[in-house]
């Protein structure tokens, strides 16, 4: 598990109007392995950039903020059922240093904490570190995606689990 000294120097906050700037400067900076298994055409960056200016109620996005900059975010879709779909990134300079942990452990306590049942998410075959991390956090891969190219991920939380 996380160490509790890990990370404590970053805040995650809930992303609000004016964030643009910080936004774009972190997808400018990701990486070709980082854009082909998470912003392919750019879509991830568009939904968070429209959140900014014309936010959906079924939609939850939280900003991990380092030293003024954007290093990670996560977010929900489907907020409005009992279990959302996940997504989440780290500034690609960032990686393996378990501030993907940090910021899973955040968004699975925000789950439990609205009564949700669980969280769902699907990754690439090829995002080795995606799925890496989910394994460490506690989820089953369900199989692969009818598109062949996604594996699907289920969290079921159980009644007595606790907040992390
Ligand atoms: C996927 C992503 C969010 C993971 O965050 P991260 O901060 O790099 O991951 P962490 O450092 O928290 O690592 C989590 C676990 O995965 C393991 N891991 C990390 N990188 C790994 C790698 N390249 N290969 C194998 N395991 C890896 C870690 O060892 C850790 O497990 P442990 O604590 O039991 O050792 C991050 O790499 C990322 O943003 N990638 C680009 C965007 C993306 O792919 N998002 C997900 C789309 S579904």
């Amino acid at each position: 598990m996380i160490q509790q000294n890990e990370w404590n120097d970053i805040t995650i906050r809930t992303l609000k109007a004016g964030d643009e700037n910080l936004i774009n400067d972190f997808f400018d900076r990701m990486g070709g392995e980082s854009r082909a298994l998470f912003n392919r055409r750019d879509y991830n960056r568009r939904g968070v950039l429209k959140q900014c200016t014309k936010p959906l109620s079924d939609r939850c996005y939280w900003l991990a903020i380092l030293d003024g900059a954007m290093v990670g975010y996560v977010f929900y879709l489907d907020w409005d059922t009992g279990v959302p779909e996940l997504g989440i990134a780290v500034r690609d300079d960032l990686r393996g240093q378990r501030l993907g942990k940090r910021l899973m452990m955040y968004a699975i306590d925000e789950a439990k904490m609205h009564g949700k049942g669980g969280i769902y998410l699907t990754t690439h075959t090829a995002n080795l570190r995606g799925q890496a991390l989910y394994d460490a956090m506690g989820f089953t891969c369900m199989g692969v995606a009818k598109n062949g190219t996604e594996l699907m991920y289920l969290y079921r939380f159980r009644n007595n689990e606790s907040i992390i």
